[in-house]
């Protein structure tokens, strides 16, 4: 593995691997170790962040190593103009690997073709974050002892709720359930429930009892409605507060069950949940530092075995991606990459019409050629 971009590219054994090396830095995430002494952690957010900015940076300092960055791009000479290849061009002589946070869904995977040092996605646009996966499954292996045949609901914001997709495909050798509770225009986009059911053969059901599905979850993923990436405030004002996890929901759910968020929180978890020893949100955010220790340990080559990272290599077409979030429409220079779609159900794949069927390979929007 020399990047970090896209957590559905580990297979299950390399994700049980880099786990078990997260389970070994859960004692160091508190004591610190020296593994990393005189590596250096860069940390480019260009969007705002508490959780992944700060444990990444922990994580860096709990190995012995040292973390550098900035939080708020406008104070870079992004504002002059620089390109995201120039930026990572210059940052990678300075750092021995770099967290990237950015607006744009395919960034990080941009950056990872412009870098000497590993790349890691911390969160592209409302695409993918790969390390809050990793937090998400520790937590989930650790809490609840197992990762296998999990009833998984997730709700809130799954389309642009980038954690909720990203666990859905890292579950997926893993058997789950997945069960899906959204408001209209906000499920899983649909590169993911494809993947999920075409692909990977996962079981993907999509509901809008919300609380039959919590009777039934080993684990209710709880997501923020992402109002920063609506491009109108009449469309959020129609979504906003449709999914609220209280007391009373929470109370249907099976004892040893567990409730998640990514966090930040808005309205959709009332205070009053807190309490209950179902919710764990603020335990999982205790996980990041060392999934993330763990992550940098590996990628820096100082902990665990080589994982292998399934690598997909894109076919340059004379069409530009489609999807206005995409990274290729900000950073006109890159090359218009796609990857052919392979599916095991062709059934699934209906409604995109005839002819060769592609993913870009930045953001995964789905095209017909
Ligand atoms: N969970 C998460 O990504 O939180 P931040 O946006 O605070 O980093």
């Amino acid at each position: 593995m020399k990047h970090f971009v896209d957590i559905s590219r580990l297979s299950r054994q390399s994700l049980e691997d880099l786990l078990a090396v997260a389970d070994d830095m859960v004692p160091l995430a508190r004591e610190g170790t020296d593994l990393a002494a005189g590596k250096i952690l860069a940390t480019l957010f260009y969007e705002p962040s508490t959780r992944t900015r700060l444990s990444f940076e922990a994580a860096m300092q709990r190995l012995g190593g040292r973390a550098l960055g900035f939080a708020d791009a406008a104070a870079s000479s992004v504002a002059k103009g620089e390109s995201l290849a120039d930026t990572i061009r210059t940052v990678d002589k300075y750092a021995d690997a770099v967290a990237i946070r950015h607006p744009a869904e395919g960034a990080a995977l941009a950056c990872s073709f412009y870098s000497e040092v590993p790349i890691v996605n911390a969160g592209d646009g409302g695409h993918l974050h790969p390390t809050q996966t990793l937090l998400d499954l520790l937590t989930i292996k650790r809490e609840l002892g197992r990762l296998e045949n999990l009833t998984v609901v997730l709700t809130g914001d799954l389309r642009y709720g980038r954690t909720a997709g990203s666990l859905a495909l890292a579950l997926a050798p893993f058997k789950p359930q997945v069960v899906c509770v959204a408001p209209e225009g906000l499920e899983l986009p649909p590169h993911i429930t494809r993947r999920l059911r075409a692909e990977l053969g996962a079981a993907v059901e999509e509901t809008e009892d919300l609380a039959a599905a919590a009777r039934g979850a080993d684990v209710l993923y709880v997501t923020r409605i992402q109002q920063e990436r609506f491009f109108s405030a009449d469309d959020y004002l129609k979504v906003k507060g449709s999914y609220v996890v209280d007391k009373k929901i929470v109370g249907l759910m099976r004892k040893e069950a567990l409730v998640l968020h990514p966090l930040p929180r808005v309205d959709e978890i009332p205070p009053e949940v807190d309490a209950d020893p179902r919710a764990r949100y603020f335990e999982q955010m205790r996980y990041g530092v060392p999934a993330r220790m763990a992550l940098l340990a590996v990628l820096l080559g100082l902990a665990g075995k080589d994982i292998p990272y399934r690598e997909v290599k894109g076919e340059e077409l004379d069409l530009a991606c489609p999807n206005p979030r995409c990274v290729t429409t900000s950073e006109k220079y890159l090359k218009n990459l796609y990857a052919p779609i392979l599916a095991r159900a062709e059934s699934l794949f209906g409604e995109l019409g005839e002819g060769k069927r592609y993913r870009c390979l930045y953001c995964d929007y789905e095209v017909v050629v």
